[in-house]
């Protein structure tokens, strides 16, 4: 895997003479996020060696390599999922990549049903820790010079981070709420008996993706801030059958508050 990644830096970085700061994930439906950069190059996944492809309908899956306000940014339109049949290890492999890249914080996006009675469609969670129900990304051979064997994760989402996204919030004159996110592995959404355990486990919001992402991010040293818009009530709590194109549908409806929200945190950041 190590080598695989290096493999796929080498044939990044030979096309590509550019040191973002932030790496911004883009989950479902939210890809219109990305008009707002100032592009300087664009790279699609399947353009570049050893790179696992999305397969997921609202995910166009590339690189957008450029600046958000003068601060060189990375935005990864589409991610790879644990349930499109990769391995947790390739799935945290785009994210490996931009920090290879030189990003030192990353932004994480996703959808996420909301679990917590107040989490209702249309809000921003961010998150405050996670749990996950994936394999580690880390299993396998550790290579000592990407980081520890067993890293710590008693402050995977960065408390620095967290100020100034409600410090952007503010700014933005968004409201911000905050949780933690579960992942389940997908593909089928959860049970109304999955969610219920997930509630008793202290979860407060639901996805597919982000947790594996964090893990390989804070073995490489590197800063997260995760946001989870939410995007439907979680299965058995009142919104009736779930669907991805209403996942897609809702996504869409947030994308302006969340670009919004993403230009201000990106600017403070930079300044840090
Ligand atoms: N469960 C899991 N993943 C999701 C959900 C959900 O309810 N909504 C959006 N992504």
């Amino acid at each position: 895997m190590w080598k695989r990644i290096e493999k796929a830096y080498a044939s990044l970085h030979m096309r590509v003479d550019f040191k973002p700061q932030i790496g911004i994930v883009l989950g479902t439906g939210l890809g219109a996020v990305a008009e707002n950069i100032e592009s300087v190059y664009s790279v699609p996944f399947n353009s570049i060696q050893g790179m696992p492809v999305s397969t997921v309908q609202g995910h166009s899956g590339r690189f957008v390599f450029g600046y958000i306000n003068r601060v060189p940014v990375v935005v990864m339109q589409g991610r790879v999922h644990y349930y499109e049949g990769y391995t947790p290890q390739e799935a945290v492999l785009p994210i490996r990549l931009m920090i290879r890249m030189g990003v030192k914080a990353l932004v994480l996006t996703n959808a996420a049903g909301g679990i917590r009675e107040d989490l209702d469609t249309g809000d921003i969670m961010m998150i405050t820790d996670h749990i996950s129900l994936v394999p580690s990304p880390l299993i396998g051979k550790n290579d000592p010079s990407y980081g520890d064997r067993f890293p710590d994760m008693s402050e995977a989402y960065d408390a620095g981070l967290r100020d100034l996204a409600k410090v952007a919030a503010k700014k933005a004159g968004l409201e911000l709420k905050e949780g933690v996110y579960i992942q389940f592995p997908g593909p089928n959404f959860e049970t109304p008996a999955e969610v219920r355990m997930a509630r008793a486990m202290g979860a407060d919001a639901v996805g597919m993706s982000t947790a594996i992402e964090t893990i390989a991010a804070v073995h490489m040293g590197i800063k997260v801030l995760g946001l989870s818009f939410i995007s439907n009530k979680a299965c058995g709590l009142g919104g009736g059958k779930l669907s991805h194109l209403d996942v897609q549908a809702e996504s869409k409806a947030v994308e302006g508050k969340l670009s919004e929200l993403i230009n201000e945190i990106v600017v403070l950041a930079s300044n840090k």
